[in-house]
């Protein structure tokens, strides 16, 4: 049976990892890697592919960055091409990027089963380009696995047949735990001079926080006011550093004292920076999952999320309209212990999501197998 995983950028690589890993533990599975290219820096993709012990992508589609719809529409006529030659039986996709819904459209149009992972999230706001492809690539799939309750409920709501949908927890988690302990042998913290516990990691790259002026000079203006009482370390996404540099805003930042500004991170590198960190400032979708199993305290400086558990049981507080003077009393709430954060790991956040998709995967294309193969998977360690 024959499987193609793709991904396409940074958010994915961490996730199909673990997926193509457990694949390879049936003989009878052919697991490979479509890359589209839509993330291709050295420092938002091959570093990723190095560290996660990735194989270089059996195809790489080279795609490269533009509007919604080039991209979009350059990742359907390429991948279109690689259906035509390996005639899979399963196109998985993970998340919610454009390469996502891109292949989870051709794939299906072609009469492929489509395993999407990460299904039924929604945030509710349909201005945001990946909740658009979210719902898309969810209406369309075979398999959708499910990474919480409110995916669940979506789903249902959406009228999905509960046949299709399984809730087997995170991928996301799955790598977290795998890559924890070879992260905690950098000494990142010695190399940057931070001391654990003691620093404040931000990131920043929504469109709706970093495309139009007045929101960036909001960013920075936050910053500012945050770095007068910790220490703040800042990876800098490439979408975020283009507009910082076009609004003027980057030499400002350079010139903020107690602000660490840094290329994009690794992904061993990050987990570090997360774990030691005393607070994350983000408007990212994963790492309020990362920081909610880390039980490090987490601002989102979004409206909505489409990952609420983060918020109902983990470490999670949301910040709408990038209210500056809310971000910093809430900050400091955080920092005297004043919020009513549970730091709750969500059910099934265990390391083994992937092992469960791959069973039930293997299990509906050969019952009769799938018993014994379990068995040496387990007995195998
Ligand atoms: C994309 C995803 C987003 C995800 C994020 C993680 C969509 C709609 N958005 O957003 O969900 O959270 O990735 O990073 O798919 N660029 C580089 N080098 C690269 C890649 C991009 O310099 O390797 C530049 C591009 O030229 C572009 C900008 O970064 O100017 C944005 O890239 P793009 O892939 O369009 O969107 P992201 O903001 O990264």
């Amino acid at each position: 049976m024959k499987i193609l995983n793709v991904v396409g950028a940074r958010p994915n690589f961490m996730k199909v990892a673990p997926l193509h890993r457990a694949f390879l533990t049936y003989p009878n599975i052919d697991s490979k890697i479509i890359h589209t290219g839509q993330h291709y820096d050295e420092r938002m993709s091959s570093i990723f592919f190095e560290q996660l012990g990735l194989p270089k992508p059996d195809y790489y589609l080279g795609v490269g960055s533009g509007s919604h719809a080039v991209v979009t529409a350059k990742v359907m006529v390429e991948f279109e091409q690689i259906i035509l030659k390996e005639q899979p039986d399963l196109v998985l996709v993970v998340g919610d990027v454009n390469s996502t819904m891109a292949c989870a459209l051709v794939a299906k149009k072609m009469n492929i089963n489509l395993i999407h992972v990460e299904a039924g999230l929604r945030s509710g706001d349909r201005k945001m380009p990946e909740e658009l492809n979210r719902i898309l690539t969810d209406s369309i799939s075979d398999y959708l696995f499910v990474t919480e309750q409110s995916g669940m409920i979506h789903l249902a709501r959406e009228g999905v047949s509960e046949k299709r949908v399984h809730f087997v927890g995170n991928v996301m988690i799955d790598s977290l735990v795998y890559y924890q302990e070879q992260s905690a042998q950098l000494n990142l913290m010695d190399k940057l001079g931070l001391e654990k516990k003691n620093y404040v990691l931000m990131t920043m790259h929504r469109p709706s926080n970093v495309d139009q002026k007045n929101q960036l000079e909001k960013v920075v203006k936050m910053i500012q006011k945050i770095s007068q009482f910790k220490k703040i370390v800042f990876p800098v996404h490439p979408r975020t550093k283009k507009y910082l540099k076009q609004f003027e805003l980057f030499e400002k930042l350079e010139n903020i004292p107690n602000l660490i500004l840094l290329e994009p991170q690794g992904y061993l590198e990050f987990i570090s920076l997360m774990e030691n960190s005393e607070i994350i400032v983000t408007d990212s979708g994963g790492i309020q999952e990362e920081s909610t199993f880390l039980r490090v305290p987490c601002l989102t400086i979004r409206d909505t999320t489409e990952r609420p558990v983060t918020i109902s049981i983990g470490s999670n507080v949301l910040i709408p309209k990038l209210d500056v003077d809310l971000i910093i009393s809430t900050f400091k709430d955080c920092l005297n212990g004043k919020n009513d954060m549970r730091f709750e790991i969500p059910p099934l956040w265990d390391g083994k999501a992937a092992e469960r998709i791959a069973a039930i995967i293997h299990h509906d294309f050969f019952p009769a197998k799938s018993i014994v193969q379990l068995k040496n998977v387990s007995l195998n360690g």
